[in-house]
């Protein structure tokens, strides 16, 4: 448990701007910053953050509460994982948690048993290379010969896995580590025979970090091509790593990819690191596999340019053109740098060094689309009919660019280098679009069907909610954005609320019941109670409440009208109206449920005297609904 005055001054010092900074790219829009949303895939950003308010929301997933809620949705953490994030981001210390025993290590989730394991497993293998003799002989050696210094080695946790068959399986089996998650991390496996053994064995170790820098697998290397099995072993997907959504190398890279507005895109481990000794720090790597959708967007939330450095030959180069279609599909702008036959980063920068390197990209860097109608017309010679085929290739890369402006300038230079006439090339483009944009509308149809299954988008809460619940939910809205400020002489907003729902008068729905008790409790107290108070919530129920409620006043007040189609007043100082005018809807909604309830009485009753009594209380309660009703008109008027 992380003490309360600790979470009070992380939550006081964590910049919610600074923190999703780090995963979005964000660009100012008035007093909010916007950017495209990181949870689903759309092309027009409508994820919003608020400095002022320190809250975020995302309109297309429905997304929103305060930072810590970003990071455990985006991180998909835990809420002390998502805290103690931002105590290392803020220097802030959390006084020492006891060490995790065996039992605790039971109880703890899947996911956070596998990052126990793969952090314990990090620690061993570094253990293994710094102070073993094998380690040193043979892992510490391999990586200095490589060029690889001291630091390089302790800030990317390269390691080294002995010459044994099972040591650090049964090492880690005899501290306390369960088999279950040795395994399902890929690090330890049984036999057929039923003999347990390590997964990687006299290889040197590339820990592959996440976005937040936990480990989450390992890529072994083998020590010598003489050596048995694959020159790299890859940890297997498991519920922490999804391949196809990680970039080896982007923890380190993404504050330097947002800063030169750039990333360089390689292919191997070694590249990566090599380029970061050299002072390129904004570089990531595909390890060796094509591109995914995944891998793209996490560029893009930082930069829209990405420049891919291949190694050498034509012939990869074509196989990796898929991936390439794919970064331009998402509306990045893609360049390419080749290098000198034979030489990869790794070996040219180490050969020429960082300034020279840079230099080289400099003078080397080529559009992607230009690059490729170079290389396919030089290919194609003369002869008109492969000369037709590198055309439509050509303009079916172009075509998957989003913007007009950028597809129409490189449409005309791309007829210039393959001498073809421009009506021919924007003829080819005029199909490929339609093509393209038939697709994409398809997928966009799946993509808005699968956030529509997984939506809590307040129009989706509200349309489970029952009339009084919605009213209610308008009440603690108003009390979320001005719970401190004055109603009337003696009352703040909170406490004129507290008053109005007395008892008889509870709200129904958990969450606003709940809230208002809570605020209750915490007034009676002596505490202040402002949107602060809410939107530092740690309940995520309540803080991304509190987002919907703060992020757009205008916005929740059209829904308010539309819903009541009661003109309602948008000024600020209005909270007041606003308030008195949510509270009669909520009144009259009661009364309405106890006339309902009362009717139904009334049709069954019988007994002369409870049929008067009963004609009665509804006469009662209709007089007070008019009187709710002309209060309401009088608000309204006012
Ligand atoms: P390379 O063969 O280019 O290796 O594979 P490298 O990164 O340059 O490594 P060094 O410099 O020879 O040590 C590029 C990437 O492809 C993946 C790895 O991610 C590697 O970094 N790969 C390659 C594998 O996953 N398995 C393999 O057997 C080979
Ligand atoms: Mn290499």
């Amino acid at each position: 448990m992380i003490p309360k005055h600790i979470i009070d001054d992380i939550m006081a010092t964590a910049r919610i701007e600074e923190v999703i900074g780090e995963f979005v790219a964000l660009k100012k829009s008035g007093a909010d910053l916007k950017a495209l949303s990181p949870f689903s895939q759309e092309k027009t950003p409508s994820f919003y953050v608020s400095p002022n308010k320190q809250i975020f929301k995302d309109f297309s997933s429905g997304k929103g509460g305060n930072v810590v809620t970003f990071l455990m949705e985006h991180e998909q953490c835990s809420y002390p994982d998502a805290l103690r994030y931002l105590a290392k981001k803020y220097g802030i210390t959390i006084p020492e948690e006891k060490e995790i025993t065996p039992e605790e290590l039971l109880q703890a989730n899947e996911k956070e048993s596998l990052f126990i394991v793969l952090q314990y497993a990090l620690e061993f293998y570094r253990k293994q290379l710094e102070e073993t003799e094998d380690g040193k002989a043979l892992g510490k050696s391999y990586f200095l010969e490589r060029g690889f210094r001291e630091e390089t080695l302790e800030k990317f946790g390269l390691g080294y896995a002995p010459n044994s068959w099972d040591q650090f399986g049964s090492e880690a089996l005899k501290l306390g580590y369960k088999a279950e998650y040795l395994e399902l991390a890929g690090l330890s496996k049984v036999n057929e025979q039923g003999k347990r053994y390590d997964m990687f064995r006299n290889r040197v170790i590339f820990p592959i970090h996440n976005l937040v820098g936990k480990v989450v697998a390992f890529a072994g290397r083998q020590l010598s091509k003489d050596d048995k099995g694959p020159k790299y072993l890859n940890s297997p997907e498991t519920p922490v790593y999804h391949k196809s959504d990680i970039l080896y190398g982007m923890f380190f890279a993404k504050n330097s990819i947002r800063i030169k507005d750039k990333c360089f895109l390689v292919e191997g481990y070694t590249d990566v690191i090599t380029l970061h000794q050299a002072g390129i720090e904004n570089v990531v790597a595909s390890s060796g596999t094509s591109l995914t959708d995944g891998q793209i967007r996490q560029v893009r939330r930082f930069t829209p340019n990405i420049t891919v450095l291949y190694d050498g030959d034509p012939a990869g180069l074509k196989a990796s053109q898929r991936g390439i279609d794919l970064i331009l599909a998402q509306g990045m702008n893609v360049r390419l740098v080749i290098f000198p036959d034979g030489e990869d980063p790794d070996s040219y920068c180490k050969k020429v060094g960082g300034q020279a390197f840079e230099t080289y990209i400099e003078e080397h860097e080529q559009d992607f689309i230009l690059f490729k109608s170079q290389l396919l017309f030089g290919e194609t010679g003369k002869d008109p009919l492969k000369k037709a085929e590198a055309v439509k290739s050509i303009v079916a890369s172009i075509a998957l660019i989003p913007d007009p402006v950028t597809r129409t300038i490189f449409a005309q230079e791309c007829a210039k280098i393959m001498e073809v006439p421009e009506q021919v090339i924007a003829a080819e483009l005029g199909k490929a679009r339609r093509k393209e944009v038939e697709d994409s509308s398809r997928k966009a149809l799946e993509a808005a069907e699968i956030a529509e299954q997984m939506l809590p988008d307040e129009e989706i809460v509200l349309s489970h909610l029952t009339e009084t619940e919605k009213q209610e939910r308008q009440v603690m809205k108003l009390v979320i954005r001005h719970a401190a400020d004055p109603f009337d002489e003696e009352r703040n907003v909170a406490q004129f609320v507290l008053d109005e729902i007395h008892e008889g008068l509870e709200f129904t729905n958990p969450l606003c019941a709940n809230l208002l008790e809570e605020v209750r409790k915490a007034l009676s107290e002596g505490h202040v109670i402002d949107a602060t108070y809410f939107v530092n919530h740690p309940e995520t129920s309540v803080n991304s409440f509190a987002a919907d409620a703060l992020q757009d006043k205008y916005r929740a007040s059209d829904r308010w009208q539309e819903m009541h189609e009661i003109p309602l007043i948008h000024e600020e100082d209005n909270y007041k109206l606003d308030l008195h005018s949510a509270i009669l809807h909520y009144k009259i909604r009661k009364v309405e449920m106890v006339i309902e309830a009362n009717l139904k009485e009334l049709k069954e009753a019988v007994e002369e005297e409870k049929i008067t009594e009963l004609m009665e209380k509804q006469n009662h309660l209709m007089s007070m609904r008019r009187a709710l009703s002309e209060l309401i008109g009088a608000t309204i008027i006012k």
